[in-house]
């Protein structure tokens, strides 16, 4: 039995849907399970926030692996998460990491890499499945172009090279079933480097409408994320991520999607196009 954490998100809700698929015993631990009303009769829903280990105790009960998130800064909940997977006799732990932990000069790299070192000190099998840039946090900028047909863009002209969660979610879901010969760490790309405004082009010509892409400071995107609900560290870190994409530091291309899948990771182009709705 798998239990997979975050199974309403991006990344979460696709190894869901995946393992699910393929016949596979699947349990998932949400905060409310009226959004998991798709799978009803499909997988064991358990109802826990990954914030109160009073809450996610019974979800751990019988698992052999976990898909796990990382729901932010607090570590103590997340240690008795682990502590409580290896009492219940779990084997093996696939956390979603990031590829700024190797990093760890950033607070996001700290943040995943001091959670990776719980499950390593824990003695469980643990994979670390580490993004880079999502494509899915074009999901950011619809607001503001429907509003006013413009991208706020904090990350100038820096490349990354953006992935979708289905193909991080194809990566977790190899490592979940396999027998454990993966490597311990699985950096995670898309398959071509792309600054902001390079996607925001695509965006425009799948659109057939002019989105413009305005550079802003640092402080401005601080700004503008508390505004839109994010706690300010967490913003402030995420500020801090962007100034590395501005400066090139992440401009790299892996080559785990093709690796492990057997076929080209997903262009940016094919994800928007997907989703031209939500963009409209
Ligand atoms: N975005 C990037 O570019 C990037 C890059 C590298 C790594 N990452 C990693 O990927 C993560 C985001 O993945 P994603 O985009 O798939 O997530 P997402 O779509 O933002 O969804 C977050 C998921 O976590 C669940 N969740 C949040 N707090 C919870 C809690 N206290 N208890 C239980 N569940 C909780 C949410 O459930 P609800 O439905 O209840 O809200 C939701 O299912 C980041 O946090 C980071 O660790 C992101």
């Amino acid at each position: 039995m798998y239990l997979i954490t975050g199974a309403t998100g991006n990344v979460g809700s696709s190894v869901a849907g995946s393992l699910i698929e393929r016949g596979d015993k699947v349990r998932v631990l949400v905060r409310n399970p009226e959004k998991v009303e798709q799978w009803k009769g499909r997988v064991e829903v358990a109802t826990g926030d990954l914030a109160n280990s009073n809450t996610f105790r019974d979800a751990l009960s019988g698992i052999d692996a976990v898909f796990l998130m990382n729901r932010g800064p607090d570590k103590e909940s997340f240690q008795a998460f682990v502590d409580r997977a290896k009492t219940e006799g779990c084997q093996k732990i696939v956390f979603l990491s990031s590829l700024a932990a190797n990093n760890p000069e950033l607070s996001v790299g700290r943040m995943h890499k001091e959670k990776e070192d719980v499950i390593r000190a824990s003695g469980l099998a643990g994979f670390f499945v580490r993004p880079g840039g999502f494509m899915s946090n074009a999901y950011q900028w619809i607001p503001s172009i429907k509003a006013e047909s413009v991208v706020h863009n904090p990350m100038g002209a820096g490349q990354y090279a953006p992935v979708a969660p289905e193909d991080i979610a194809a990566v977790a879901v190899h490592v979940l079933t396999s027998d454990g010969s993966t490597e311990e760490i699985l950096e995670v790309t898309g398959g071509e480097l792309l600054s902001v405004p390079r996607q925001v082009e695509i965006l425009s010509r799948l659109l057939g409408s002019q989105i413009r892409c305005v550079d802003i400071s640092p402080d401005s995107a601080v700004q503008q994320m508390v505004q839109s609900g994010l706690p300010k560290q967490v913003a402030e870190a995420v500020a801090e991520s962007a100034m590395f994409v501005r400066k090139g530091a992440f401009a790299d291309v892996k080559e785990t999607v093709a690796k492990v899948t057997g076929r080209a990771p997903k262009t940016f182009e094919r994800w928007a196009s997907e989703r031209r709705a939500m963009f409209a």
